[in-house]
């Protein structure tokens, strides 16, 4: 299994949000294994760069680009007022979330900024014109179910045949979810679809291989 560097992890950890380190290893191994293709890696959901440091180093690591794509306004549940703010990520002058200031220091810190690009927007404006193949897609955006069906129909389909799709917060049973089962139903739309099959489960996180042609 692919790990990252103890000043990579040292960074992960650092960084704000939500995902755990057993996760993190995870995302990091396929996203080496996918790497192999020779094909970027995308991520819907960047935040403040916690899971892009992972893919930026195993960007780094096999020779392609991690492309990571945010409008940096939050989800609902990161909102004032809800379960996961954080007051730190509120500008000052506009009163509003912006998380982009705090990736970019995430990311100039670790030292992997020339490894990454950053798309800032909204993921179905930015899918409606993207037409390249991917080695990775991973949905780690919002949570209502508009929001994650648009990230899977948006860009589960540039996932070249090989290549790796990856659904974060994935959680079967509703009690153990606050924001929803939206990825969970994303995730068995996926392998419903015939052109997805599931090689791990860590946690919440499913890595799923690209091994079909039609996506419904
Ligand atoms: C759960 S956080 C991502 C966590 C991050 N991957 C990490 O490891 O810490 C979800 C992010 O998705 C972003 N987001 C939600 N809906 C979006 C959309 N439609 N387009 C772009 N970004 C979106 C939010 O702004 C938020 O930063």
């Amino acid at each position: 299994m692919a790990a990252p560097s103890p000043a990579v992890l040292a960074a992960f950890e650092k960084a704000k949000g939500f995902m755990p380190l057993h996760e993190g290893l995870a995302l990091y191994d396929a996203a080496v294994e996918a790497g192999a293709l020779g094909l970027p890696l995308l991520e819907v959901g960047t935040y403040c760069g916690r899971s892009a440091v992972l893919l930026a180093d195993a960007a780094r690591q096999t020779g392609v680009t991690a492309l990571t794509l945010d409008h940096h306004r939050g989800s609902e549940e990161q909102q004032p007022g809800w379960e996961y703010h954080d007051p730190e990520t509120v500008d000052p002058e506009l009163g509003v979330m912006d998380t982009l200031p705090t990736f970019r220091r995430t990311l100039y810190q670790a030292g992997l900024e020339e490894h990454v690009v950053a798309l800032v927007g909204r993921s179905p404006q930015v899918a409606a014109f993207w037409n390249a193949p991917l080695g990775l897609v991973f949905i780690d955006g919002g949570h209502t179910d508009e929001h994650a069906n648009a990230d899977y129909e948006g860009w589960a389909p540039h996932v070249a045949e090989g290549g790796l799709l990856l659904i974060h917060d994935v959680f079967p049973d509703p009690k153990d979810e606050f924001t929803g089962q939206a990825p969970y139903r994303v995730y068995l739309r996926a392998l419903e679809s015939g052109a997805f099959t599931e090689i791990s489960v860590t946690d919440s996180l499913r890595v799923l291989r690209r091994t079909g042609a039609e996506i419904k």
